[in-house]
């Protein structure tokens, strides 16, 4: 299974647990009209059985080694989720997501667990490029790959449909050669 990954002042990421999936459902149902905008199932999320069904379903994708995800906590406090949507094991390829509750935004938590996922993907699962994809009108998403180097390498058009509108994406590569050059 994965690890607890530390990134710093209190915040973990730690794999996501079935215990875990009553306050996951709980912080889905406060910010549910927010994260509609940008993401495509908390329509498809509507009680503790689905967010249970989620938690099965990554913790399966982990076993398989073709996803990662963790919940977010700062301060023992489940705060988002963050991790690697998919992985591409052949090569050596994988994409981030992840989404705040509204009282964590704004204090740098995403951009904190965005390095932690870095280290953890180049360093421990040796990948060689990672990805972020990101609504071109989502301002906050679309600063987190821009504050860590990530390179704006293009634009999917109609990438995602959401529950009102069809959007298109920013694509965000950041290679294993440049994170390391970054470090020194
Ligand atoms: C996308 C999302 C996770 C970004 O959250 P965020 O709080 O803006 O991102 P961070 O945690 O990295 O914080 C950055 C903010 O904290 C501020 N900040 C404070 N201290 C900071 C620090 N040490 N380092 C970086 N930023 C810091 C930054 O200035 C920035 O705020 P600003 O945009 O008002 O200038 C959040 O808006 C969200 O969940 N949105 C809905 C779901 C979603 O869109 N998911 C992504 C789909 S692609």
């Amino acid at each position: 299974m994965a690890p607890v990954l530390k990134a710093g002042r209190g915040l973990e990421l730690r794999p996501l647990n079935l215990r875990d999936a009553k306050a996951l459902f709980a912080l889905i149902e406060t910010n549910r009209d927010r994260l509609r905008l940008w993401l495509p199932w908390p329509d498809a999320n509507r009680s503790v059985l689905d967010s249970r069904a989620y938690v099965l379903r990554v913790r399966a994708q982990a076993r398989l080694g073709v996803a990662r995800s963790f919940g977010l906590w700062s301060a023992d406090r489940l705060v988002g989720v963050a991790g690697f949507v998919w992985i591409d094991p052949v090569n050596r390829s994988a994409a981030i997501g992840y989404w705040l509750a509204r009282e964590a935004e704004g204090q740098g938590l995403m951009t904190r667990a965005v390095t932690a996922l870095l280290r953890h993907g180049f360093r421990d699962l040796k990948l060689n490029r990672i990805e972020i994809r990101a609504g071109i009108r989502n301002r906050r998403s679309r600063a987190i790959p821009e504050r860590l180097g990530f390179r704006r390498e293009g634009t999917l058009r109609q990438a995602e449909r959401l529950a009102e509108r069809t959007v298109d994406h920013a694509v965000y590569g950041l290679l294993a050669d440049e994170w390391r050059a970054s470090k020194r």
